[in-house]
């Protein structure tokens, strides 16, 4: 962690943006303290009128997700090398920066939700403060190795989740929600590019390490953050699978893309062609390498349910 966090500074300037520079929730929501709030709240109504059942059911898991931050942050900062005390401008700064980035994304959707009309606020803030609660389980571990790599995992799943309801809400002729889930895509893929240079100075110093550490995620399976998510009157993670499923669906985020971004992921770090790994780690390159071929026949073979599911979040 002293080795890739040599030049914090450097990295935040290259993966983080200056506060005052960066876009706020209220740059992209109708001004409550102008005139005319209530006429822009009732086109803003009017333009989410439209959007299928599943497909804002999708917008609210991606919001309790985003919300759930609590969780994410206070987990970053327990990693081995983040040390807010003796080193609060360390990599406990790090972990803090892009906290603060993160916390518009839940802030300017829960914002947009509550405005358009569309939801059910009590039971979606009921299930993001279960889900708070609850925690996750992600299989990483206090590990720096495994929390890089599942964080470059998912910036870009959330970056593929948030630019596809982005692309939809621009078919479903709301061009303002699709700017909005627009600019959160595009935060996600500068965080992923931060966490994937991390990962490629550790392959840099330990290889054979990086890619035990690899294996070990990729047969654990990345999961989701919200993998615990429930509804009242629901048993933990069955709204989880809902919320997926109605993803697959619409094909905001699909077995197919975590197979993409895996395939991506070991492009960007040259597993194929690294040197110098022991004997165990040769093994790891091989299980990985084949990894992606292997889970395409299995996602060739699974259907989507196609079950609609009612959730509470919506009337
Ligand atoms: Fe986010
Ligand atoms: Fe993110």
């Amino acid at each position: 962690m002293q080795f890739v966090g040599q030049k914090l500074d450097s990295l935040l300037g290259e993966y983080l943006k200056p506060v005052d520079e960066n876009w706020q929730p209220s740059d992209f929501l109708p001004d409550s303290a102008n005139e005319s709030f209530i006429s822009d709240v009732k086109l803003l109504q009017e333009s989410c009128r439209e959007l299928p059942y599943d497909y804002v059911a999708v917008l609210i898991g991606d919001t309790i997700t985003e919300e759930a931050l609590p969780t994410y942050e206070s987990w970053l900062m327990d990693v081995v090398g983040v040390d807010q005390l003796n080193e609060p401008h360390g990599w406990a700064q790090w972990v803090r920066s892009w906290t603060a980035e993160e916390n518009r994304h839940g802030d300017l959707l829960n914002k947009y939700l509550y405005l358009s009309g569309r939801v059910n606020m009590r039971a979606m803030e009921v299930s993001t403060q279960y889900l708070i609660a609850d925690g996750f389980d992600i299989g990483t571990g206090r590990d720096p190795y495994r929390n890089f790599i599942y964080t470059s995992f998912q910036e870009l799943a959330t970056n593929v989740s948030h630019r596809r309801t982005a692309t939809l809400a621009k078919q479903f002729g709301n061009t303002h929600l699709s700017k909005i889930c627009g600019v959160i895509a595009s935060d996600e893929m500068r965080h992923a590019k931060a966490y994937k240079a991390f990962v490629s100075r550790i392959f840099e110093v330990d290889p054979s390490e990086m890619m035990l550490a690899l294996e070990d995620m990729m047969r654990k399976k990345i999961v989701m953050p919200a993998h615990f998510l429930r509804e009242t009157g629901v048993k933990m993670g069955d709204t989880f699978s809902h919320f997926s499923d109605a993803a697959q669906r619409l094909g905001v985020y699909t077995t197919n893309d975590y197979i993409d971004i895996l395939d991506a992921l070991l492009d960007e770090w040259k597993v194929e062609h690294l040197r110098d790994l022991n004997e165990q780690a040769e093994k790891a390159r091989d299980y990985l390498l084949a990894l992606p071929t292997r889970l395409r026949r299995i996602a060739d073979r699974t259907k989507v349910p196609e079950l609609a599911y009612e959730f509470s979040w919506i009337d």
